[in-house]
């Protein structure tokens, strides 16, 4: 069996009235069990322009994507049978339902009246759109369009689902919401290759992270693989002073006006813990996030002004 997916060398260049854009300069991964994948990277580092060659909206400049040994350019035909899309910023059709959308969808792919129907109200059941389903879409939020549009993508029996930021926009509870169903595709064998700027999103549902950075692949592996990568594996926040302390010894600080965050190494809370210039109720202690991981690998050196 092929694994889910390969990108080679892969190079997209946007030309523009004569001007070109190198969205993707060095894609080069392998995605090679199924589960979901994350694409995670700072704006216009080329996630969706990755997303659209994998498509097959797209095609590529140089190197190939294949997608469970199917070549975007060549097996296109194939391919768009196994695959199911979520395109960033996009919007329903203001005078339907999303009801009328989903079962729609489903006829044009090919299922009859009844398994249409079934469909629309499985995956309308399970993102909990019910109250909204018969809904016309300019009358309803941009959250719940938005999960108009993962109803659709979802409501596709394929093996390889792109969702390229779904979650956009919507609350804390519906996103968990859309978390289950992307879990239970996974539980069911399907891969997703998803891209968030949610990282707490990225970190709860991936098997596996790629960082990509102005239009290259830098690095891939799991949550505990990327943070072994950096220097420091614990991060302690301190609020307020910490005078009488000199924090540069035990590893990286940074401060501002509320206080101080220290990457260091376990080995060194214990010490820092018994200073007794530290009130203890000021200080939070935990493992280096990916959210450290993400702006140690593409954040370059900015400095966040928070006053
Ligand atoms: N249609 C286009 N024509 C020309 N350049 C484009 C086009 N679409 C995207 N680009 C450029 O290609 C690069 C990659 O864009 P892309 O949309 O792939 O980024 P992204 O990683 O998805 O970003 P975001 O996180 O903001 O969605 C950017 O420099 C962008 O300006
Ligand atoms: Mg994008």
């Amino acid at each position: 069996m092929s694994m889910p997916l390969e990108s080679k060398s892969l190079k997209k260049i946007y030309r523009n009235k004569g001007r070109k854009t190198v969205a993707i300069n060095d894609f080069t991964f392998y995605v090679k069990e199924k589960g979901v994948f994350s694409l995670l990277g700072r704006n216009g580092s080329g996630k969706t322009t990755f997303v659209k060659v994998s498509t097959t909206q797209l095609t590529p400049d140089e190197g190939y994507v294949r997608i469970f040994g199917k070549d975007v350019v060549g097996d296109e035909k194939e391919l768009r049978h196994m695959i199911s899309l979520v395109p960033q910023e996009s919007r329903p059709f203001p005078h339907m339902t999303p009801y009328e959308h989903v079962y729609l969808f489903q006829k044009m792919n090919g299922n009859n009246r009844e398994g249409s129907k079934d469909r629309a109200d499985t995956v309308i059941d399970l993102l909990g759109m019910k109250e909204f389903s018969k809904t016309e879409c300019v009358n309803l939020s941009g959250g719940q369009k938005q999960l108009t549009m993962v109803a659709m993508a979802l409501s596709l029996d394929v093996q390889m689902y792109f969702l390229d930021e779904p979650t956009i926009g919507l609350d804390i509870i519906t996103r968990k919401g859309v978390w289950n169903a992307i879990n239970r595709y996974k539980n069911a064998g399907k891969s997703i290759l998803l891209t968030t700027h949610y990282l707490d999103e990225a970190a709860f549902l991936s098997d596996e992270i790629g960082i990509v950075s102005y239009g290259n692949f830098i690095k891939q592996g799991n949550l505990d693989q990327l943070r072994s990568t950096l220097e420091y594996d614990t991060r302690i926040a301190i609020r307020g002073s910490h005078e009488g302390l000199d924090l540069e010894q035990f590893g990286k600080v940074h401060s501002d006006n509320k206080g101080s965050v220290l990457f260091t190494n376990q080995e060194n809370v214990e010490k820092i813990l018994s200073n007794s210039t530290i009130r203890k109720e000021r200080i939070e202690i935990g493992p280096i996030g990916l959210d450290d991981v993400f702006i140690s690998l593409v954040g370059e050196d900015i400095e966040v002004d928070e006053n």
